[in-house]
């Protein structure tokens, strides 16, 4: 059995304080003000209907954007005063795309290594590694491949490599089960699973399916950009009846 989420001794994983994310001028309120703490270790599931702003959420916590107001830390540190997000993104956090956003020009094991170009490991090291993870994620046979070569499903999980290459903190995964099969899907919410067994790695997944999201150990529902409903379900016991 797998501990359940003790509150760590370290900084919160993931501090969102009154954050705003405003389009257009201010035209589209994407966040209008949400606040929430996620502890080292915890698995939370983000739903909410389409347009509530789940992906603009997650991407400022993937530090891949600024809310117009507020503020986002990550283990402690706030996004804003990091010298190097580049560094900060690749140190601590995997992102797992609503599309997989592979570079199609760039064979699979290319593609997954992107994410530790920051670290400035040789071509030989982030092949090593790379192939080591496809091989994980069943796609040992695929290294060489272009994604356009590729299935639906095996480019999903060619991106959850992508995600987990430089061994993240903290994992981001917006839909990952979204556009493929339930078979893919459970492959790779077992890779997730197996990736939180250790050292304390904190996960936040987006998603439209309730069991999945009953499975998580915290459920944040946003509707309109505003955060409604933050539920904890009991440690080792599954939500079984999500209303
Ligand atoms: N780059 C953008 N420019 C303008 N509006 C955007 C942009 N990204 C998202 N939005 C708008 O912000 C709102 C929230 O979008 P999003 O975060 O993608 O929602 P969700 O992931 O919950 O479906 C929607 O109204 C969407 O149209
Ligand atoms: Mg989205």
């Amino acid at each position: 059995m797998s501990e359940p989420a003790e509150p760590s001794a370290g900084p919160p994983a993931i501090e969102v304080k009154d954050v705003v994310r405003e389009y257009d001028n201010g035209l589209v309120q994407a966040l209008r003000g949400v606040s929430f703490t996620i502890e080292q270790g915890e698995y939370a599931a983000i739903i909410g209907p389409s347009g509530s702003g789940k992906s603009t959420l997650l991407h400022l916590i993937g530090a891949l954007d600024h809310p117009t107001r507020g503020e986002v830390r990550i283990l402690g540190e706030n996004l804003r005063e990091v010298r190097s997000l580049d560094q900060l993104r690749a140190k601590t956090l995997g992102f797992v795309f609503q599309l997989h956003h592979l570079i199609p020009n760039l064979p699979l094991w290319e593609n997954v290594t992107l994410p530790a170009l920051p670290l400035g490991l040789s071509r030989r090291e982030r092949r090593k590694r790379a192939v080591d993870l496809l091989g994980r994620v069943g796609l040992d046979h695929r290294v060489d491949f272009l994604p356009v070569k590729c299935s639906g499903g095996e480019r999903q999980r060619a991106a959850v490599a992508r995600a987990l290459i430089n061994d993240p903190q903290i994992l981001l995964a917006d839909e990952p089960t979204g556009s493929v099969d339930t078979e893919t899907g459970q492959q790779i919410l077992s890779l997730f699973e197996d990736f939180a067994r250790e050292k304390n790695r904190t996960r936040i997944l987006i998603t439209h399916n309730r069991q999945i999201a009953a499975e998580a150990a915290r459920v944040l529902r946003i509707v309109d950009g505003k955060l409604v409903e933050d539920t904890r379900n009991d440690a080792g016991e599954k939500a079984s009846e999500p209303s």
